[in-house]
């Protein structure tokens, strides 16, 4: 049975609007490559972004993106099908270079036909390229820096994301506006490069189009959709948190290089302390090797997200949100905040004649 909610009409309306012509426009690049109306990505989010968020997104007209985390083939093969029996508009996949089955992941794709493949967590290892081109799959990257994006186009990514370190979760150490100075007029004319990190409304997403970006990835603004099974209280603490309670986390031990990652300030934060120094510690005794000691660390997260996103955990699990979390209000209809944040970002387009 399919029970694919049909599509929403276009969120780009305005019929001989200027503004809504320029945003279409603008996007053009960006919808063609995704196959969707309005080139706005929905990040993927470790828990939240499943089959019901990915599904409402793309059947928004928007563009859904699985997260597919720390899961095992058989739970990515199942929300895959889960996630197409919702929608018949097309949705990603996100998955994490270090993933100890990346391969057996993306053939995982390759036998749902998966179109688009988005990989975060660094330079995919040798061979990964060529498996996800070989299933048809097109690949998105994640550039932080100008040189890394070159590479990634040599490497033959067929779209960046490059994101700020105002954005949820793990994060670079340079913010959006400067990424995009950097990046957008080198390579923009070459390959879809999608803007992500911060952006909580449409004036911003406007002004990154006309930097030569062609669509926006967005996280942090769809995590108290109606449609995100995010927990009450995880969306009752983003809908009070203002921008400065996202906060990234700190490195304690020079030796163990962590990621950081932007979360709501709680408690959780002072144990991920306390993590650091234990995985330091068996470092130090030779227990275990770096790659062991990081892998460590990425299912502590994995962990602490889930407490929070689940179970409603929101003091000692880890609330990741991004500096745009002031921006969230209310509780929505994906359909709702994608109609939104085209028609600021077509009004200010407008503005601009
Ligand atoms: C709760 C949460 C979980 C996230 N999990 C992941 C993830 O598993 N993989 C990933 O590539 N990015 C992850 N991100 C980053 C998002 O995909 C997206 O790029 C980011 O949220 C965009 O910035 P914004 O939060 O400012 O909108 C996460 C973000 C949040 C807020």
């Amino acid at each position: 049975m399919n029970d694919a909610t049909p599509t929403q009409p276009s969120p780009i309306q305005g019929e001989g609007s200027i503004g809504h012509a320029r945003l279409r426009q603008l996007m053009h690049r960006g919808t063609e490559f995704l196959g969707c109306e309005i080139a706005v990505m929905g990040g993927a989010m470790s828990w939240v972004s499943e089959r019901n968020l990915v599904s409402a997104l793309s059947n928004a007209g928007a563009f859904g993106v699985i997260a597919c985390g720390a899961m095992t083939p058989d739970l990515l093969d199942t929300e895959i099908a889960e996630t197409r029996k919702r929608t018949d508009q097309p949705f990603g996949v996100n998955l994490i270079t270090m993933h100890p089955q990346l391969s057996e992941l993306i053939d995982t794709c390759a036998k749902h036909n998966v179109t688009h493949i988005v990989l975060a967590g660094g330079l995919p290892p040798t061979g990964s390229i060529d498996r996800i081109k070989a299933s048809g799959a097109r690949l998105v990257g994640f550039a932080p820096a100008l040189s890394l994006a070159k590479k990634l186009i040599r490497s033959g990514a067929d779209a960046l994301v490059i994101e700020g370190m105002e954005a949820g979760g793990h994060i670079g150490p340079v913010a959006t506006s400067v990424l995009a100075q950097e990046i957008l007029p080198h390579v923009a004319h070459d390959i879809p490069v999608f803007v992500a990190g911060g952006i909580g409304r449409g004036e911003a997403i406007a002004a990154y189009l006309e930097m030569g970006a062609v669509g926006v990835q967005l996280g942090t603004r769809f995590v108290c959709a109606t449609e995100s099974i995010a927990h009450p209280n995880f969306k009752k603490v983003f809908i009070r948190a203002s921008a400065r309670d996202a906060v990234p986390s700190v490195q304690i031990d020079p030796r163990l290089p962590v990621i950081p990652v932007r979360a709501l300030k709680n408690r959780e934060m002072e144990n991920f302390a306390a993590k650091q120094r234990e995985v330091a510690q068996l470092l130090d005794e030779g227990a275990i090797e770096m790659a062991e000691a990081q892998l460590q660390i990425e299912h502590y997260w994995a962990g602490a997200l889930r407490r929070a996103v689940i179970d409603g955990d929101v003091e000692s699990g880890s609330v990741m949100a991004g500096q745009s979390v002031g921006m969230v209000t209310r509780e929505e209809p994906v359909a709702e905040i994608i109609r939104e944040l085209a028609e600021e970002a077509a009004a200010a387009l407008e503005r601009r004649g």
